[in-house]
């Protein structure tokens, strides 16, 4: 039996959509109904989630269906232009019209493909996402970025494209990963940092009950995350300027990611040691007190994650590798900072002495 716990929207005039939190969701045939207007489905999941939670998906869509299932390889090496081709290979091939409705069951990896597999499949198709990892819960399912991956960069092949709804059904987190499950709880604090002091002093309370993966403390965190990050998508969808906020840590963290190799650190690690270089920065500006860095590494390392950068990782290593962020983003280097805790800023005036004091060895 399911038990919708919450729901909220994202205001985006005609492409306003719900987010449902709760148990068994997945299998609610109800809410799957009241969002799927024609009567042919594509289930896209992978080779991990797929034989979790597909069967009951499936059995929630009702007999009267036409639905397709199309299983990816999972991992972030299949979010190419390839793996989008070979679902619209399938997808054709079973004569698919244009009241398909496509539905993500999976992580970000999945739920970004499908959603750019929907934007382009015959100019556009409804879709769903049924986040299943707490990263895709609290951040990728919520706000219409969708993509693969290029040889040359990551997601730089995408769309704006926003889902009809999303249910989020807070059982599947009980087969995550316990590292997945950390590195998703890093863009949780993210959220409490960059605009919600009352939550992330809340999650300093209740971390312990995260951990333990307990229902309702999880159902509020991700409460409280989304209805966030739908504040900021509803004030700026296409990121042309506060919704970079969302990025705090991340350009310390993209920097990580590629110095180490995609997959040797998870993307919420490095976004955790990020966040926390951001923080430094924040802090020697006198922003923030120390004692709030401190309290912030401490909450980290709490949840397992990391801290600071790779210790083989040079500050020259940072400025070449940030500095390529820097040309993306037209020349200058565009840093999230806190203002104060629940309060972040964007700002483009960081001094080379500034970074090269936050990446000098401690005395
Ligand atoms: P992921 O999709 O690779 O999932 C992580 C692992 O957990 C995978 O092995 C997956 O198969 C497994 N898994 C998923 N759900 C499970 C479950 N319930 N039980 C057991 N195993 C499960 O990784 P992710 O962290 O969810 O997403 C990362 C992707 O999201 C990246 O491609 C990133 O670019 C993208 N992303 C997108 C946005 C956005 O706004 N669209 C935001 C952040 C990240
Ligand atoms: N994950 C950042 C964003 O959705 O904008």
């Amino acid at each position: 039996m399911s038990l919708l716990m919450h729901t909220l929207h994202v205001d985006l005039g005609e492409r306003s959509y719900p987010v449902y939190i709760g148990r068994d969701l997945l299998a609610d045939s109800d809410l799957m109904a009241q969002h799927i207007r024609g009567i042919q489905v594509v289930l896209v999941s992978n080779d991990t989630v797929g034989p979790l939670y597909l069967d009951r998906v499936r059995a929630a869509l009702g007999e009267r269906t036409l639905i397709t299932e199309v299983i990816l390889p999972d991992g972030e090496q299949y979010k190419t232009l390839d793996t989008l081709s070979d679902i619209f290979d399938q997808v054709l091939a079973r004569g698919h019209n244009r009241t398909t409705t496509f539905v993500a069951v999976g992580g970000g990896v999945v739920g970004d493909i499908t959603g750019f597999a929907a934007a382009c499949y015959q100019r556009g198709v409804d879709f769903i996402q049924v986040p299943t990892t707490l990263l895709a819960q609290v951040d990728s399912s919520v706000g219409g970025k969708t993509a693969v991956n290029h040889s040359l960069g990551k997601n730089m092949i995408g769309a704006f494209y926003q889902p009809r709804a999303v249910l989020i059904d807070t059982n599947t987190l009980q087969t995550l990963p316990r590292r997945e499950l950390c590195a998703g709880l890093a863009e949780v604090v993210k959220y409490g940092l960059i605009c919600d002091e009352p939550f992330y002093r809340w999650l300093q309370e209740q971390m312990p009950r995260l951990l333990a993966r307990e229902e309702a403390a999880l159902a509020e965190a991700i409460e409280r995350s989304c209805t966030n990050k739908a504040r900021v998508v509803a004030a700026d969808e296409r990121e042309g300027g506060i919704r970079a906020i969302l990025n705090l840590g991340h350009t310390f963290g993209h920097a990580i990611e590629t110095a180490q190799g995609y997959g040797q650190w998870l993307h919420g690690e490095a976004v955790a040691a990020g966040m926390v270089l951001a923080a430094e920065l924040s802090a020697s500006r006198g922003w923030i007190a120390d004692s709030e860095v401190l309290a912030l590494r401490e909450l980290l390392s709490g949840i397992d994650l990391p801290i600071a950068p790779p210790a083989d990782m040079s500050a020259r290593q940072f400025m070449e590798l940030m500095a390529r962020d820097k040309k993306v983003m037209d020349g200058r280097l565009r840093l999230v900072l806190l203002r104060a805790i629940g309060e972040a800023d964007i700002v483009d005036d960081v001094a080379q002495e500034e970074l090269e004091a936050l990446f000098a060895p401690s005395p």
